[in-house]
């Protein structure tokens, strides 16, 4: 979490990381602030809160240079107060600096700085790394790029972070270990940022930064290297972008236009990897013998939040379509879990961002263990895709609002082109039902549109619950991970208590939940376990539970049971859950905002979670 960006060229600095960390606060938003030299001197502006509130304070304070750092914070190491806000900096601001991660061996080391005579400021793990460079740099006179390296030795953690020097100036040192870091080149200017869609604005050439690796960033150059000195000749991505795909255009928060460009992302995914497939090319990076992927007999499904939704969606598909067996773990229990080997068994993340740590140290364990290692990934040039064996790109588009839509979708549609291409190269699937399914497939944009031209039903529904205490969400079969999606958006959007569940875990305890006050949203779409669903929404009713049913078009019978009913298109059960979530995507989107909660950037979180 947190972000960090670094300007040197000839715009004005102020200008250009606002407008950077603008793109980076879905990292973190509990605090911004920005360090620039100008004439020799380093000026320190930061803020609580939002970047807006950074925004109003440099209106009031203009800084003159055409070189920064800035910072939006996700705080983990004291409050999220003014104090704590980076930059951080010396009490002369000689030297300042913005960090991503969290140092470790901060205590032992604020402890041996503290006895030396170094008085700390704030409560951050952040300032142990700005004392140790003001006492190498600063009071024993090394060189900005030799005192950098002398702090990493004696850091311990992760870190991507920027520093400038009043004593150097004309030139800022960024390093990485575990958070992510992306050169931007310019003409006569350079930058860099946690992300690419930072630098939208400015460059499409990009470097990304491996771990171990610093920069030291000119107005006419960069030169990487490891942080043990050894020169890096960088690869120079170009990235193809669309500065459109990463503002609002005119909806009313990214969220909305991220659910709403849903059918258009299926319809990527639908003509890159099944119009002429499915085939192996269903991977854009694969590193390993096709063989060796041809032969997998076992699957172990790694992610986080609503990716590992789409996981236990995808166990549905792999087992069903594929004949593949395949276990789901949360990758934070995953990584500590004895990993057992196991023959033609490949380890698959599911990730957004591409920078979830604890989807990280998972992929890191699979590599350790001997697994080849797959990903299903969003972000082009992040952690995940590039340690990964094998990497399915989503091609969602950049997703700016917090909580997951399109992803969502995109990670069941590629995870959906690859059971198919499995079913068939495993001889699981016939050509038959491959083509049916292929059909169904292309159909879904369509279908989707349709759920889309019907959301005012489900503003409506919103109206009428959007004051309840709790939420149960209800599924059964392929559907069962989409209660847990729905209950997941609300909670973290809404801020309601919510939880789902597999519909019939319900006489298990959650049942005892159930009173006249409850919404209980259930899926209850075609399916082979249809009947089963309907018995249990008729326990609901008994208990006087509030149903709001999900079904599809024509069934007219599932009004005797429920209170409100949700229609969405008929479908093939296999891709069912891509229309099911649409109508809980917009359930939470407007109980959210007839709640007046910050939709895009909801309280506690952040996109890209790099902390344990
Ligand atoms: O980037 P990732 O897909 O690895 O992120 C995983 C979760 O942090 C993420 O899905 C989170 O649960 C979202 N806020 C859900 O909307």
């Amino acid at each position: 979490m947190c972000g960090i960006v670094g300007y040197v060229g000839r715009e004005k600095v102020d200008t250009v990381l606002l407008n950077a960390l603008s793109r980076l606060e879905y990292r973190g938003y509990d605090s911004a602030g920005i360090a620039t030299l100008g004439s020799g001197t380093i000026t320190i502006l930061k803020e609580s809160g939002k970047l807006s509130n950074l925004r109003k304070l440099v209106q009031e304070h203009p800084v003159s240079g055409q070189l920064g750092i800035g910072h939006t914070r996700w705080a983990t190491h004291g409050e999220p107060n003014q104090k704590n806000a980076h930059p951080h900096a010396d009490p002369e601001k000689k030297v300042a600096l913005v960090h991503n991660g969290i140092i470790e061996n901060h205590a032992e080391l604020k402890v041996r700085l503290m006895e030396a005579g170094y008085v700390f400021q704030s409560d951050t793990d952040t300032e142990v790394l700005v004392k140790l460079i003001e006492k190498y740099h600063i009071k024993m006179g090394q060189t900005l790029e030799e005192s950098v390296k002398q702090a990493i030795r004696e850091i311990r953690g992760t870190y991507a972070f920027c520093v400038i020097s009043a004593l150097e100036p004309g030139k800022f040192i960024a390093a990485r270990k575990g958070s992510p870091l992306v050169v931007g080149l310019g003409q006569g200017e350079n930058f860099i940022a946690s992300d690419a869609p930072a630098l939208i604005d400015y460059t499409r050439d990009v470097i990304f930064l491996e771990d171990d690796q610093m920069v030291i960033l000119t107005q006419d150059g960069v030169r990487v290297s490891t942080t043990s000195g050894r020169e890096i000749s960088p690869v120079v991505t170009r990235i193809d972008w669309d500065a459109k795909a990463a503002s609002k255009e005119g909806f009313d928060h990214f969220m909305l236009k991220e659910i709403e460009e849903q059918p258009q992302v299926i319809e990527r995914i639908y003509a890159s990897r099944l119009a002429q497939g499915p085939n192996k090319s269903i991977f854009d990076v694969l590193n390993f013998d096709e063989k060796e992927l041809i032969q997998t007999e076992r699957l172990i499904i790694q992610a986080c939040g609503t990716s590992w939704h789409a996981a236990l969606t995808a166990k549905f598909l792999f087992e069903n379509l594929a004949g593949i067996p395949t276990e789901v773990d949360v990758s934070s229990e995953f990584r500590y879990r004895g990993l057992l080997p196991q023959k033609n068994t490949q380890v698959l993340s599911i990730t957004q961002s591409g920078e979830t740590i604890d989807t990280l140290m998972g992929l890191r364990q699979g590599k350790e263990k001997g697994f080849k290692t797959l990903a299903v990934c969003n972000v082009l040039g992040s952690t995940i895709a590039r340690e990964s064996d094998g990497v399915i790109f989503t091609h969602a588009g950049p997703e700016i609002g917090v909580a997951s839509t399109k992803a969502y979708t995109a990670q069941i549609g590629v995870l959906f082109a690859l059971s198919l291409f499995w079913g068939k190269v495993r001889g699981r699937l016939s050509e038959a039902r491959c083509s049916e399914l292929k059909e169904e497939f292309r159909r879904l944009p369509e279908k989707m549109q349709t759920v889309i031209g019907r959301k005012e039903l489900v503003r409506h529904t919103a109206q009428k619950f959007y004051e309840a205490r709790d939420f149960l969400f209800l599924g059964r079969g392929i559907n069962y991970p989409n209660a847990y999606e729905g209950a997941l958006k609300i909670k973290e959007i809404a801020y309601i208590h919510a939880t789902g569940h597999p519909a019939g875990e319900m006489k298990h305890g959650p049942i005892a939940l159930i009173d006249e006050k409850m919404p209980v949203v259930c899926i209850v779409t075609e399916s082979v376990v249809y009947e089963k669903m309907v018995s249990n929404i008729q326990e609901v009713r008994a208990r006087k539970g509030r149903v709001i049913a999900l079904a599809s078009d024509g069934d007219e019978a599932i009004k005797a049971h429920a209170e409100e009913v949700l229609y969405v298109p008929k479908c093939d059960e296999a891709l069912s859950p891509l229309l099911t979530v649409l109508p809980l995507q917009y359930l939470a989107y407007y109980v959210a905002v007839l709640r007046g909660t910050d939709v895009d950037q909801p309280r506690n979180l952040a996109k890209s979670v790099t902390v344990e």
